[in-house]
């Protein structure tokens, strides 16, 4: 049995804490919040399990094996650092941290402590993701051109932190998770209009081997939209996660192209085949990840999901501050 205390109750909180304690493996022996109406409401819903202001009540606790951190991005370094020095190991959400200097400073530590870190890259344990992880793995969509995703609604604002860094850990988690190459340079470009934080965001990912990504976020969209491209030499494929059933269709659509010798004209074939929607699983991710990260404490496993994957995607958004406030410049990784 591994025992948690969850720190921060807000939106996200309440999932972490409901898929925990339905867990076999886990248990949640705390909550801590420093809104006294996060408190009460976690309060009205546990009555069995102690509700606290006090962090480091939790943090200290010898009964506790695991801190869930589930708080603003500015909070994670502090409290992720405070849970590996009392020697717990760390559940923390996207992104990792604000800066790659603290994910590396918490990488160390947790290494040194020889304690486990996960990073709450959610989308990684969909049906969905780990269908198309599988379909890359056989080579069904061949050499890859791109990987376009659109991920745009109406709100929720956030205060603290732009679009970038509020949707794009999701893509740019996915896009790691997918892609095995490594990405060589990126560029964002995006403006604010109401709070002071880019509402509206692109980010171009450019790649080895000729493949280039693209991530449109956007808080300003009148329709939610949740679709994802990938374009292979062999098969193409489009994700929808607001579709309820037949969430990935695999085209067997392509382009080929060649130039008969003598002949100033380029041949170009274009292949129309099948459509067909692979099986997806449909559980909820939280709750699975939740139980790896229980294994992996369980049974002294690395997760995939661990500090490293979140310091990569951490670097993506650091350097993707950093072209936007040059107007899209390029910046390598
Ligand atoms: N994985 C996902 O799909 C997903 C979805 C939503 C949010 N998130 C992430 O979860 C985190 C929290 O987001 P949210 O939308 O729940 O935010 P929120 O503002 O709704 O809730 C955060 C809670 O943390 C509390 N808090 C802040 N600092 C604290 C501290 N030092 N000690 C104790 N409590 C503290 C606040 O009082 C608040 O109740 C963010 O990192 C966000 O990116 C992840």
């Amino acid at each position: 049995m591994v025992k948690f205390g969850v720190i921060g109750y807000g939106y996200w909180g309440p999932n972490v804490v409901r898929n925990l304690d339905s867990l076999d493996g886990a248990q949640v022996l705390a909550i801590s919040d420093k809104s006294p109406t996060a408190r009460k409401r976690a309060q009205k819903t546990y009555h069995d399990i102690p509700v606290t202001a006090d962090t480091s009540e939790v943090m200290s606790s010898t009964d506790i094996d695991a801190i869930a951190i589930v708080t603003p991005v500015w909070t994670h370094f502090e409290l992720a650092k405070a849970a590996l020095e009392n020697g717990k190991h760390v559940f923390v959400e996207k992104p990792f941290t604000s800066c790659v200097q603290q994910a590396e400073k918490l990488i160390n530590l947790a290494e040194q402590k020889n304690l486990k870190i996960m990073v709450d890259h959610t989308f990684l344990f969909t049906g969905a993701v780990r269908k198309i992880r599988q379909l890359l793995e056989e080579d069904a969509l061949g050499k890859l051109y791109y990987y376009d995703s659109t991920r745009v609604n109406l709100g929720l604002f956030q205060h603290d932190v732009n679009v970038i860094w509020d949707l794009a850990p999701h893509d740019l988690s996915i896009m790691d998770y997918l892609i095995k190459e490594s990405p060589e340079a990126l560029v964002a470009t995006g403006q604010t209009h109401l709070n002071g934080f880019e509402d509206v965001a692109f980010i171009t990912v450019y790649f080895s081997e000729k493949i280039i990504a693209h991530i449109n976020v956007n808080w300003l969209s009148p329709v939610k939209v949740r679709t994802t491209l990938i374009g292979g030499e062999k098969k193409m494929l489009v994700w929808n996660d607001l579709e309820p059933d037949e969430k990935v269709k695999v085209y067997d659509k392509g382009v080929s192209i060649t130039s008969r010798q003598g002949l100033y004209d380029l041949l170009v074939s274009y292949r129309s085949g099948d459509m067909w929607a692979p099986q997806v699983e449909q559980v909820e991710a939280l709750r699975m990840e939740l139980g790896y990260f229980v294994d992996c404490i369980s049974n002294n496993r690395e997760p995939f999901n661990d500090g490293a994957a979140g310091c990569r995607v951490v670097r993506m958004l650091e350097a993707a501050s950093q072209s936007l406030n040059k107007r899209g410049a390029l910046v390598y990784l």
